[in-house]
């Protein structure tokens, strides 16, 4: 019998052969751009992921990131390599893997966030697009992300319900893509 299920850990809990696992769906469901940098990315904070017959078929990851809107800063879970196998999409597997992730989000953050260029599969799952200017902090300079700001969605709940989405939206540096 097939058995698929949910599961949620943190990156230093998962087995080499999980993350093995992950990493694989990563080149099939991403296309060559997936670079080591994108990778890094993901590590560091929580997975979660559908295992089918124990291998994973769906994966999305959250780290942790201080956002800033306007002048107030965030505990962000900031959303990372959200991928299902190329096989199994459209029957509902990365929404279910969403669904978790909106609960880790609200359990553990203030704020969630996340770059995209595929807005409706988010905005369907109550994910806003970002109105206002985005920025990146480097060192004590901010500078202006003009062209990631169509991309930057948010899930605003909480201490952050409240936020205005045409503010400004700062995120800090970091290897490769700052969003
Ligand atoms: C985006 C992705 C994770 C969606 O996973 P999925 O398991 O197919 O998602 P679901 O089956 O839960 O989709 C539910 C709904 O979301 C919408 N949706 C799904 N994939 C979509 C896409 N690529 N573009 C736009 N809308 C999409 C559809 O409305 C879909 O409902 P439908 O099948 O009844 O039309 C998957 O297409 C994927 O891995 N893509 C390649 C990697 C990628 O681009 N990841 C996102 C990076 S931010």
């Amino acid at each position: 019998m097939v058995m698929s299920a949910i599961v949620r850990f943190t990156t230093a809990d998962a087995s080499r052969e999980c993350l093995g696992q992950i990493r694989g769906l990563f080149s099939t469901a991403f296309d060559e751009n997936f670079t080591e940098q994108d990778w890094e990315h993901v590590l560091g904070g929580w997975h979660v992921v559908i295992k089918d017959d124990g291998v994973v078929i769906a994966h999305a990851a959250v780290v942790a990131r201080v956002l800033e809107v306007a002048d107030r800063a965030f505990h962000t879970g900031y959303v990372e390599g959200v991928a299902t196998h190329p096989g199994r999409q459209r029957e509902g597997l990365g929404s279910q893997t969403m669904s978790e992730v909106s609960h880790l989000l609200r359990s553990e953050f203030e704020l969630g966030a996340l770059s995209t260029s595929v807005h409706d599969f988010y905005e369907r799952l109550g994910w806003k697009r970002w109105q206002g200017p985005t920025y990146v902090q480097h060192n004590s300079e901010l500078v202006r992300t003009e062209e990631e700001d169509g991309g930057v969605m948010a899930l605003p709940f909480g201490p952050s319900r409240d936020i205005d989405l045409t503010s400004s939206l700062s995120c800090q540096s970091r290897p490769g893509d700052d969003w």
